[in-house]
Order: structure tokens, then C-alpha cells, then sequence
């Protein structure tokens, strides 16, 4: 059984908590790590977030070791895994430190806020025995998973254009409101809409360049992103992800991917099914695997761990690609031109 270390009891650390208690006796989370007491004792009626917790807000921690630094954590020699779900601008420090400390490192999305402190982490993990990879849930997405699948054996022919979109009321469940602050988050762009950069990523590689133009409106760092990705010219990715929308606006992620011969369409929003429709006007919803990519991302790590590999579906040298494209997006919205990428 892997004996797990959660950092962080907010609106992701709660929910990947969930996700433990569903694996019977794989994984068990066996100490907790939060700055804040009530969290690390199990009262998360503070906890926020843009999807609910089904599982209630208070939790009987009985057992489980609490700590309120996680440094102290890290020596804790019965943790084989370390799950960190703090905020952004901590992952880099904590998951260098864990791997230091031998542990298994599981690290939540994005990996850091710049690319000197992903490539720090890359070095340290490439000398450190557990292994290593962040928290990419959209790679693990029923959804996605389809999606790519579909993308790879042209089941509908070439993919011919694709909208990816992130949509979001502006955030502001995060402990302390650090979210809002670009300097700890990455604002909008690396925190919300880096999760379409590494699906586009793993669907697609690297484009040859991107363009894309940003906006500020909330006062909490760039907040909004429109972004095109050239590939090849006859196929058109585009990815929209914002948080600027007013607190009823409810969370969505979607796609519309056009192929030769079929339209793919999913939003989250509404619960509807991902459709998908034939040039005869025939309407098909397929089966989607069980499961949603939290828990699928957590077994698939686990498996990584149990057959002693290194993660390939989602690589940390690719999390750190996303979050240079995502830069890159930036850096193309402040000169008004497209960004090549290496
Ligand atoms: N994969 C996803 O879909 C997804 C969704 C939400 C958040 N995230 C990522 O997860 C991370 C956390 O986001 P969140 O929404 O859970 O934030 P949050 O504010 O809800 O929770 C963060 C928690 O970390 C704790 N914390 C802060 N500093 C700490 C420290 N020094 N030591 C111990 N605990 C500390 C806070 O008290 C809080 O409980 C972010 O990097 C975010 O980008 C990923």
C-alpha cells in the first residue's frame, strides 16, 4: 500500500483526499499537511472551489498525522508518496525538497511559474529515485482521452481545426486569495488555461509558432487568452481560456474538434454527453470511460510507482513545455507578434 503525504487541504488537496478514500487499500492518505489548523484537522467548510464536493465538508482525520509545516512532513519516514497541492508558487521548493527526501512526487498543475524553476525541478527529479510527475487531469479526462484517441487513428479522417476552451468566472475560493495575485498564480494563463496548452500538447506536439492576444480586467494578472497555434496550414487550433466572467457565469470546459468527416463537440457545463455528428446529419454519443481525470491521473501515477516506471503519458519535461508555451502566448500578446517555438 502506498502510504501517501497530502500538502495542501484546499479545493484540489480536498479533492484528491476523495480520491484516496476511493482506492480501498492501494493508496491511504497517512499524514496531512496545511498551514492553516482547521484544515489539516479536517473542518473544510472554508474550502472553495468551481466544482462541489459532494462528500461534505468535514472529515474524521483520526489516524492521519497533521502537520502544520511541510517540511516536517517530508521527514516523516512512514510517507513512500507526496501529493502537493499548495498554492503555485510553492510547488517548485516542495517537490525539489521531496524528491531530495526520496519520496514518490505527485504536484499539482502548472508545474512552476517559470521555466528556470521547471528545469531546477526536471535536474533534481533526473537524480532522485521516486518518481516524478505533475497533476496534468486533462490528459487523464474521459473526454480528452477519446478525443486524442480519435486524433490518432483518424477514425474521422485528419483533424482539421479545433477550438479548445477553458471559461470561468473570476476565482476567488483560494486560501487568502493568493490565486488573484499573478505573482504567486500566473494569473489566468498558467493557472487555468495551461490545462488546453498541455492537452493541445499531448494531442498535437509542439506547433511551430503561437499568437494570441490577452486581456486584464480583473486586476488579477492577465485574466483572459485567445490563442492560435500554427501547425500546418491547413489546420487551425485555436484556445480560449478566461476567468474574467462574473460570479453566476458557470465553470465550462470544452471542444469543438472538426475532422474530415464528423464534428466532435463537449462542454462540461449542463452535463451534457460529447456528441458527435456525421456529414448526414446522424447524431452519436459514445461511451465515455468511468471515472473522472482526478482519480484516473492518481492510478495512473500509481501504476507508474507499482511497475517501478517513469510516467510517459504525462512527462515532467512536457509540463514544462506547457507552461513555456503558455509564456510564450504572453510574451506573443505584449509585442503584437507571433512566438516561434523550439
Ligand atoms: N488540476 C486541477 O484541476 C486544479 C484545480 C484547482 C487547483 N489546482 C492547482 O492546485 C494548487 C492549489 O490550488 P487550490 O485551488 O487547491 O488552492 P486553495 O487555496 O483552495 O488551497 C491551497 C491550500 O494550501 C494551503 N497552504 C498554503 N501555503 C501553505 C504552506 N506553506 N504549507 C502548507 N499548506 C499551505 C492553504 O492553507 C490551502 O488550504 C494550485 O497550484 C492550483 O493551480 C489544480
Amino acid at each position: 500500500m502506498m502510504r501517501v503525504g497530502l500538502i495542501g487541504a484546499g479545493f484540489i488537496g480536498r479533492n484528491h483526499f476523495n480520491q484516496y478514500e476511493r482506492l480501498g487499500g492501494r493508496a491511504k492518505v497517512v499524514a496531512l499537511c496545511d498551514k492553516e489548523a482547521d484544515r489539516r484537522s479536517g473542518d473544510w467548510s472554508k474550502v472553495g472551489g468551481n466544482i462541489a464536493d459532494t462528500q461534505g465538508t468535514r472529515r474524521d482525520l483520526g489516524g492521519i498525522r497533521q502537520y502544520a509545516e511541510w517540511k516536517k512532513l517530508l521527514k516523516d519516514s512512514e510517507v513512500d508518496m507526496v501529493d502537493i497541492c499548495v498554492p503555485t508558487y510553492l510547488h517548485a521548493q516542495i517537490a525539489m525538497a521531496a524528491l531530495k527526501a526520496g519520496k514518490h512526487v505527485l504536484s499539482e498543475k502548472p508545474m512552476a511559474l517559470n521555466v528556470r524553476d521547471c528545469n531546477k525541478m526536471l535536474a533534481v527529479a533526473a537524480e532522485s529515485p521516486g518518481k516524478f510527475m505533475i497533476a496534468q487531469c486533462i490528459r487523464f479526462w474521459p473526454e480528452c482521452v477519446w478525443l486524442k484517441e480519435a486524433v490518432d487513428d483518424k477514425r474521422f479522417g485528419e483533424l482539421k481545426a479545433l477550438h479548445l476552451r477553458r471559461q470561468a468566472s473570476t476565482p476567488t475560493y483560494s486560501e487568502g486569495n493568493w490565486i488573484q495575485n499573478p505573482e504567486l498564480s500566473g494569473g489566468a494563463i498558467l493557472d487555468l488555461h495551461v490545462h488546453d496548452v498541455d492537452y493541445a500538447l499531448f494531442m498535437l506536439g509542439k506547433p511551430r509558432w503561437v499568437c494570441a492576444q490577452t486581456y486584464q480586467r480583473t486586476g488579477g494578472g492577465y485574466d483572459r487568452v485567445h490563442a492560435l497555434w500554427q501547425y500546418r496550414p491547413d489546420l487551425v487550433v485555436q484556445l480560449e481560456g478566461f476567468w474574467d466572467m462574473f460570479p453566476a457565469y458557470s465553470f465550462n470546459m470544452g471542444f469543438t474538434a472538426r475532422f474530415e468527416n464528423a464534428a466532435v463537440v463537449f462542454d462540461l457545463v449542463g452535463g451534457k454527453p460529447l456528441t458527435v455528428q456525421k456529414p448526414d446529419g446522424s447524431i452519436e454519443t459514445p461511451p465515455m470511460r468511468p471515472d473522472d481525470g482526478y482519480f484516473n491521473e492518481i492510478c495512473y501515477f500509481l501504476d507508474c510507482i507499482e511497475r517501478n516506471e517513469a510516467p510517459r503519458v504525462s512527462t515532467p519535461a512536457e509540463s514544462r513545455d506547457a507552461v513555456a508555451i503558455a509564456l510564450a502566448e504572453v510574451k506573443s500578446a505584449l509585442t503584437g507578434k507571433v512566438v516561434a517555438i523550439k
